[in-house]
């Protein structure tokens, strides 16, 4: 059983965020889902690994998934409360998209051929979640969505 099954498909509240895919704005949604989150008291280390989640699958959109867009593309954030004080947050874009998910995810695997980049992106969305999915399609882009339930006392 995936551990995503485990979450409430019950929504409380929810937000939608649409940005232009420019690096500018990878701080700013990092920064409102943290904000929308907040309303659920989330202690300081859940909200930083919230942050540093969003940050690297937003990065990923522009970086990657519109690397050939000049700029053009936005990237969709939609933010959940679900019941049971747990939160689902969902990164969209439409850019090239990723052929195999499954490879993309390998700890290591970057296609960056620079080398400035370490491919631990997925890695580490995957440790300061719950339950991370990735869907995508070659040319039509990439929605990652995770999952993370937050502590009953807060604050830890
Ligand atoms: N939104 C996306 N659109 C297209 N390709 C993507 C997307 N997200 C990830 N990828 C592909 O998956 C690979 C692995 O992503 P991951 O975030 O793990 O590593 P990285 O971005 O290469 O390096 P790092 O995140 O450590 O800087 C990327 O190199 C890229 O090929
Ligand atoms: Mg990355």
């Amino acid at each position: 059983m995936s551990r995503r099954s485990q979450f409430s498909r019950e929504v409380i509240n929810k937000m939608q965020v649409k940005l232009p895919a420019l690096s500018v704005n990878e701080a700013m949604a990092r920064a409102a889902v943290a904000a929308f989150v907040s309303q659920l008291d989330p202690g300081v280390t859940e909200i930083a690994d919230i942050k540093c989640a969003v940050s690297e699958a937003v990065t990923n959109a522009i970086v990657h998934g519109y690397r050939h867009y000049e700029g053009t593309g936005s990237i969709t954030v939609n933010v959940s409360i679900l019941t049971g004080r747990a939160v689902k947050i969902e990164i969209k874009d439409k850019g090239c998209g990723i052929p195999d998910v499954g490879v993309a995810r390998t700890p290591l695997y970057t296609t960056d051929a620079a080398g400035e980049r370490s491919g631990m992106g997925f890695t580490v969305m995957e440790s300061f979640t719950d339950a991370l999915k990735v869907t995508s399609k070659v040319g039509q882009g990439t929605t990652v969505t995770m999952w993370k339930k937050l502590s009953e006392r807060g604050r830890i």
